[in-house]
């Protein structure tokens, strides 16, 4: 059923627009509402009913339009202008409002444990991780994420929401604030703010007025002309994913081969099989193993997955559709939302940083099980109490094998061997690719203000030689 309503949770499904069933549509051939309808068939369609509210459904999220605009186009500073802008940005300031809107949650999308930090992470991951080195393109630089294709990719389900609470301060910064640099440092600071100590960040991303330099990422014509993919999870490169719409690999598994043309094959849960994957998405991306493993580790020190029924997410933003993403499972949003199809968390402390999710996938005996929603996902064996919410796909127990497993090692056995590792992968991932202003300039940060004592001080003692902080 997953496998019917986002490509997340099967490849088969990653060219499929979203469409609940018995959803209104006009000039669009009747397929187009089942969920067996593609991208290409159906991009001319007008997808734009009149919203409904059901019963108990939250309202939908102020600035949705703002941040995931509709008529694919937004304005951009002129270069000069936006040179100019950057450099008077007051980067302490703009952390310190994110800050505000981190801990702000809304009733049209409460956030998880209070705190949006995680979904912003995912934000200024998604966003950064289109970059791909075969030929430079894709990367958070440009913004494109607001706008088609990029913001209807199956991986980017529900991130219409984070960029929705960050339009205010979009607004308030201006020019001198760009949608890239926004949304790696809502990212970035968010992680902060949960004690990551991070060192630093860079402003002067050049927005782009539409998403028309992703086409060529795809699902698109362009793409498919130039590089097709004829078996979605062995895509080759260029395409920075081994599947069209997944920005990594499918958190279920690799999928089978095909045994006919009608036929998608199904994720495989095998964790060894989703190294070999792994390995090779992020080697698009020009990561190394200890980079890798030190990304998906220290990511997914936050947060968590949803995935609350069968339901599905609802329609993406593109084809046009005024509610994207509403969500089919009860409410829609806080303990119903359904973003990814799998469900749970990977630590008992998703709002803080630590390395607990290397020690916890490397000592507890996991053993595979399903999501609420039908998706292969590993839970503890013989679980009690709250280690029944622990959860790791098939792709978290790949860093238990193969050339991960030292490495995940010497992260669950040393902290700061993880601070450092994570501090140089994300830097490296969130400002690759894209077009910079020549006023980039660096902010650094200071040690993180929440965690405990023992945090702060090894974050203090890590950085005391190339700290300089700019907020008190
Ligand atoms: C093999 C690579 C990866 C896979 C397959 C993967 C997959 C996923 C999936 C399926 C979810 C659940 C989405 C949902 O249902 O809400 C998720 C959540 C998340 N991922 Fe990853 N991810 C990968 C790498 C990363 C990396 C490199 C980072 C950041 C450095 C990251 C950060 C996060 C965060 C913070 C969340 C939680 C979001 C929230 O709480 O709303 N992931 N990931």
């Amino acid at each position: 059923m997953v496998a019917m309503m986002l490509g997340l949770a099967s490849p088969a499904a990653a060219l499929q627009v979203s469409v609940a069933n018995g959803e209104g549509r006009r000039d669009c051939p009747t397929w187009c509402d089942r969920a067996s309808a593609t991208w290409k068939a159906c991009s001319d369609c007008d997808f734009d009913d009149p919203i409904v509210f059901s019963k108990n459904h939250v309202a939908i999220c102020e600035n949705i339009d703002e941040g995931t605009p509709s008529a694919g186009f937004q304005p951009v500073p002129e270069l000069p202008a936006y040179d100019a802008a950057v450099k008077t940005l007051d980067v302490s300031a703009v952390i310190s409002d994110l800050r505000e809107v981190m801990k702000a949650s809304k009733d049209c999308w409460p956030a998880d444990w209070g705190h949006y930090g995680p979904l912003f992470v995912r934000l200024a991951w998604h966003c950064s991780g289109t970059y791909r080195i075969s030929d430079g393109k894709g990367g958070c630089a440009g913004g494109r994420l607001r706008f088609s294709p990029e913001a209807s990719w199956p991986d980017n389900t529900n991130l219409d929401k984070a960029r929705a609470l960050l339009v205010n301060i979009k607004q308030k910064y201006g020019d001198a604030l760009s949608w890239g640099d926004l949304m790696t440092l809502s990212g970035t600071a968010s992680m902060w703010d949960m004690g990551f100590p991070v060192k630093q960040w860079c402003a002067g991303r050049l927005d782009d007025m539409t998403g028309g330099a992703s086409q060529i990422l795809g699902p698109s014509e362009d793409q498919e002309q130039a590089t097709p993919c004829d078996t979605p999870g062995r895509c080759q490169k260029p395409l920075g994913s081994v599947q069209v719409g997944l920005i990594y690999v499918n958190p279920e598994g690799p999928a089978s081969l095909p045994t006919n043309p009608w036929e998608q094959g199904v994720p495989q849960p095998i964790p060894e099989k989703s190294a070999l994957s792994i390995t090779e998405v992020f080697g698009r991306m020009g990561m190394n193993a200890s980079e890798t493993a030190a990304l998906i580790g220290g990511g997914h020190a936050f947060g968590k997955a949803h995935g609350a029924c069968p339901d599905g997410p609802g329609r993406p933003p593109s084809p046009k559709n005024q509610w994207p993403w509403k969500g089919n499972c009860g409410t829609g949003a806080g303990e119903d939302t359904f973003t990814s199809g799998l469900e749970g968390q990977w630590t008992d402390q998703p709002t803080k940083w630590d390395n607990k999710y290397f020690q916890y996938m490397l000592d507890l005996a996991w053993e595979l099980g399903e999501s609420p929603a039908g998706a292969h996902q590993w839970h503890v064996k013989d679980c009690e109490g709250d280690q029944c919410k622990l959860m790791m796909f098939t792709s978290d127990m790949a860093l238990g094998t193969g050339e991960f497993k030292a490495i995940s090692e010497k992260f669950a056995q040393d902290q700061s061997s993880l601070d450092v590792a994570f501090d140089a992968a994300w830097y490296k991932l969130t400002h690759s690719g894209g077009t910079w202003s020549e006023a980039k300039w660096c902010y650094e940060f200071p040690p993180p203000p929440k965690g405990d004592q023992e945090l702060f001080e090894h974050a203090t003692t890590m950085r005391s030689d190339d700290v300089h902080p700019q907020e008190e």
